[in-house]
């Protein structure tokens, strides 16, 4: 990508990566640790590509002091990780334990140590399988055990952790787990679809609560989502009611509860001949309704939509694997398409105006509420050259491209405060197992060595200088 302007971000502008504890760290049976449902998942024939498991991942629960000089040595200033719910607290019931505890004590730490902030998110996606046992998200229990688990990572962490996310991504954890059944548990039931969405919307709130009871002065608790930047396909009004009704089941169904206190009223009526929403109980949407420091948001992909007939739509793959059962509730007659133009290794269209869109809607809706980037990043089908080197210059593009539409909403006034790429390290893409590469760390999966890939110099460049190259 080309531009004319060097674009600067302000001094504290917070630039970080991500990654996820079942994507990373292996060591799965370790320290108590129980398996979570995508243990399960991936041990179940044909759930995975290749059959592949996050049994040994990248062997980040063995190679901290690895890793942690690794982003050291790239000058992060920030480094989103999450808690896997079962290595802390075995089961999802009970008291902690201690080497659970210990394991996120010492990585906290060796961050604080290198001069990087620790980002911690309760949940990205592995729900003790126990708990999915006596009934997953779809049960209210889950919500309750879920605030029990952020009480004790909360009193444990918090004299060193002040950036709290509860929830990764609510709407995989439901719709793709629950609907289209490509992540783990794996079911297909749409009623599931909206009673996950709900107990993990409740989940968050009552987690906000025992934070905020915990946490010492200046802990902040966030969410992070996977907004969706929908777009009708003409301005032809069935597809714009498409578009709306996708929006509804992607973004209003969790920020219409977080920010509004309340369930949109066409996202119940769409839904209505699927469920009632009993499920919904009096004094749900004033729990979830807490204020929030901060809101993350995920982008990879705009996403386009249209009106077809009433079960024409093709089977969807929506990008995290394919599956004869849709993730959209009551939407047999809406049609996802693939944007022409370049195309990440997910099959995922580069757009970055998507994001500057989000952004500017969220400036708009939540005004006041500061924004986190808190994943953004690419697949490529990045190799090792002769001498071992890997150069990704499509990643370096991708990244470039979109730190210049954050800029750009940075510019007409939205409150972004920070970035973080996703991600630190090539690692388990969930359902395509590692045939996916989205780190800007080369992993070699056989070895587990790791090898900075040339957007990994470039990124580290970016966060000395403060500022995005006209060019890249
Ligand atoms: C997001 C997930 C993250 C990773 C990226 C590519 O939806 O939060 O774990 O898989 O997609």
């Amino acid at each position: 990508m080309t531009e004319s302007h060097t674009r600067t971000f302000p001094p504290d502008f917070v630039w970080g990566s991500a990654t996820a504890s079942y994507q990373i760290e292996g060591g799965v049976r370790e320290g108590g640790r129980t398996p979570s449902i995508w243990d399960t998942f991936s041990h179940t024939p044909g759930k995975v590509l290749a059959g592949d498991t996050g049994d040994v991942a990248c062997d980040h629960y063995h190679r901290v002091t690895e890793d942690l000089d690794l982003m050291a040595g790239l000058g992060l200033n920030a480094y989103r990780f999450s808690v896997s719910w079962s290595r802390v607290q075995p089961t999802g019931r009970g008291p902690a334990v201690q080497s659970g505890l210990d394991f996120y004590r010492d990585l906290a730490d060796g961050l604080l140590e290198r001069g990087i902030t620790p980002v911690l998110t309760l949940y990205h996606w592995d729900l003790p399988q126990e708990l999915e046992d006596a009934g997953g998200w779809p049960e209210r229990e889950t919500a309750l055990r879920f605030a029990d688990y952020a009480h004790l990572v909360g009193e444990a962490l918090g004299d060193r952790v002040q950036m709290w996310t509860t929830l990764n991504e609510p709407w995989c954890s439901s719709s793709l787990g629950y609907g289209s059944g490509v992540h783990a548990p794996g079911r297909t039931e749409p009623e599931s679809v909206l009673r996950s969405a709900h107990h993990l919307n409740l989940g968050h709130g009552l987690a906000t609560q025992a934070l905020r009871s915990v946490l010492p002065a200046g802990g902040q608790v966030s969410i992070t989502l996977n907004p969706a930047a929908v777009r009708p396909r003409s301005d032809s009004a069935a597809d714009v009611n498409a578009a709306r009704r996708i929006d509804a089941l992607q973004n209003r169904i969790y920020t219409g509860p977080l920010l509004q206190g309340a369930y949109p009223e066409d996202l119940l009526q769409d839904t209505a001949r699927v469920s009632d929403w009993s499920f919904v109980k009096d004094g749900d949407t004033r729990i979830i309704h807490q204020p929030l420091d901060s809101l993350g948001i995920n982008y990879y992909c705009p996403t386009l939509v249209s009106a077809t007939a009433p079960g024409k739509a093709a089977t969807r793959n929506d990008g995290h694997g394919a599956s004869a059962h849709s993730p959209w509730v009551a939407c047999d007659d809406i049609e996802f398409h693939q944007y022409p133009g370049p195309l990440t290794e997910m099959g995922w269209s580069i757009d970055p105006t998507g994001l500057t869109e989000l952004l500017m809607r969220f400036h708009r809706e939540a005004p006041g509420l500061p924004l986190y980037i808190t994943e953004n990043g690419a697949a490529f089908d990045d190799k090792p050259d002769a001498n071992g080197a890997v150069h990704d210059p499509d990643r370096i593009s991708y990244v470039h491209g979109h730190l210049a539409a954050v800029h750009q909403a940075m510019e007409q006034g939205a409150d972004v405060r920070g970035y973080f790429l996703w991600s630190l390290l090539d690692n388990f893409e969930w359902a395509y197992g590692y045939s996916k590469r989205f780190g800007m760390v080369h992993v070699d999966f056989d070895s587990l060595q790791r090898t900075p890939k040339s957007s990994a110099q470039w990124y580290s460049g970016v966060i000395k200088n403060g500022e995005l190259p006209a060019q890249v």
